[in-house]
């Protein structure tokens, strides 16, 4: 990759901007604000591809039936979620149940996908020996009328993958999280049985996110550090992976963000944007302290491409309805890239 720099004035101001940008919120609002709803990462895509990221690094190709299992399953509780946000009367937890039990395409006026029939039919009859997470999230206990989807039908992956790696053994593989929150995504790293396979290294510049996560996970590599200005020795991580970070960086900021991915990244890298398009430049938008862009998946491929052995670009929307029929994801500009780099 080609070295990479900001004058240290322009840096220096973008770093202490950004740290005062998240600065700015509650501690209590930080911990649990990205892990609640669609962000939840146990029904959030995007998080379960980091997640089978990793897998796929530790046990090559052989959870690959499983991880496709759990990606139905992110899409289904996705709908069952959206359906029951509507508070539409005629349509709520008994009257879908009813609908799917019926074999019905509707709801009201709410079409049933066929993805969620189909997974109904698959789990409501055990024939692969998976839960019945669809009729859990529709008759499962919910503490009050604004928690949507019950910890029972939420966790249904976490207790599988936490029972299926339990016996396991495996080299620990070293892997970077730049702007891991509040562990946001390392708490599910730890409660599906993934995390003990890790080295793991979190860095946000967020002070206030750190300690959250070093309250939850004491022993653990939690580091206030600010990723653009990060001392990490080159080709220090075989993986990383990052979430959330480019769409609120300056123009400048990304291109340095990228290079020092490549510079510590030995094997993978699993790059995740919630607000990504394929054009060719970036619309940088600054908002107030930080930045609110649609990046330029054209941009980030290029600048990727001068030190990259290849990169996969998956459009959460078209692989959803590539591979499940799935026409209705909620965000069209949700874009995972998964990075390889040559490793001598
Ligand atoms: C949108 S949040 C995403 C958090 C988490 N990755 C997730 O997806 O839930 C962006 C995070 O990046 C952190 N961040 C922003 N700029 C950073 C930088 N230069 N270095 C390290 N962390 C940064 C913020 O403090 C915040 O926690």
């Amino acid at each position: 990759m080609r070295e990479v720099r900001m004058a240290g004035e322009e840096l220096t101001a973008e770093s202490s901007r950004l740290r005062a940008a998240w600065m700015r919120y509650d501690s209590r609002l930080l911990d649990g604000y990205l892990v609640r709803d669609v962000e939840d990462p146990r029904i959030n895509l995007q998080s379960i591809l980091s997640r089978s990221f990793l897998i796929d690094a530790i046990w090559p190709d052989e959870f690959t039936a499983l991880i496709r299992e759990e990606f139905r399953f992110s899409i289904c509780l996705n709908f069952i979620l959206k359906a029951l946000k509507t508070r539409c009367p005629q349509v709520n937890r008994q009257s879908i149940l009813n609908a799917l039990a019926d074999g019905r395409q509707t709801c009201g006026d709410v079409r049933i996908p066929s993805y969620l029939r189909h997974a109904f039919e698959l789990t409501s009859r055990d024939s692969q020996g998976l839960p019945d997470y669809i009729s859990q999230a529709l008759v499962g206990p919910v503490s009050d009328e604004n928690v949507w989807l019950p910890d029972c039908a939420l966790s249904a992956f976490e207790q599988i993958w936490h029972s299926v790696l339990r016996h396991r053994e495996a080299s620990r593989i070293s892997v970077l999280e730049p702007g891991c929150g509040s562990a946001n995504d390392y708490r599910c790293l730890y409660s599906f049985g993934v995390a003990r396979f890790l080295e793991y290294t979190g860095l946000d510049i967020c002070d206030k996110n750190i300690a959250n996560a070093r309250r939850r996970f004491g022993s653990v590599d939690f580091r206030i550090e600010d990723f653009l200005a990060t001392g990490a020795e080159n080709k220090s991580y075989d993986f990383l992976f990052v979430h959330d970070l480019f769409e609120h960086l300056s123009g400048a900021a990304i291109e340095l963000a990228l290079s020092h991915i490549a510079r510590v990244t030995r094997k993978q890298a699993c790059l995740s944007f919630f607000n990504m398009a394929d054009i060719p430049e970036h619309v940088i938008r600054r908002e107030g302290l930080y930045h609110w862009n649609r990046v330029s998946m054209q941009r980030i491929r290029e600048s990727l491409l001068a030190s990259a052995r290849s990169i996969d670009v998956v459009h959460i929307g078209a692989f959803l309805r590539d591979n499940y029929g799935c026409t209705d994801y909620h965000n069209n500009g949700a874009y995972t890239l998964i990075v390889s780099f040559d490793t001598d």
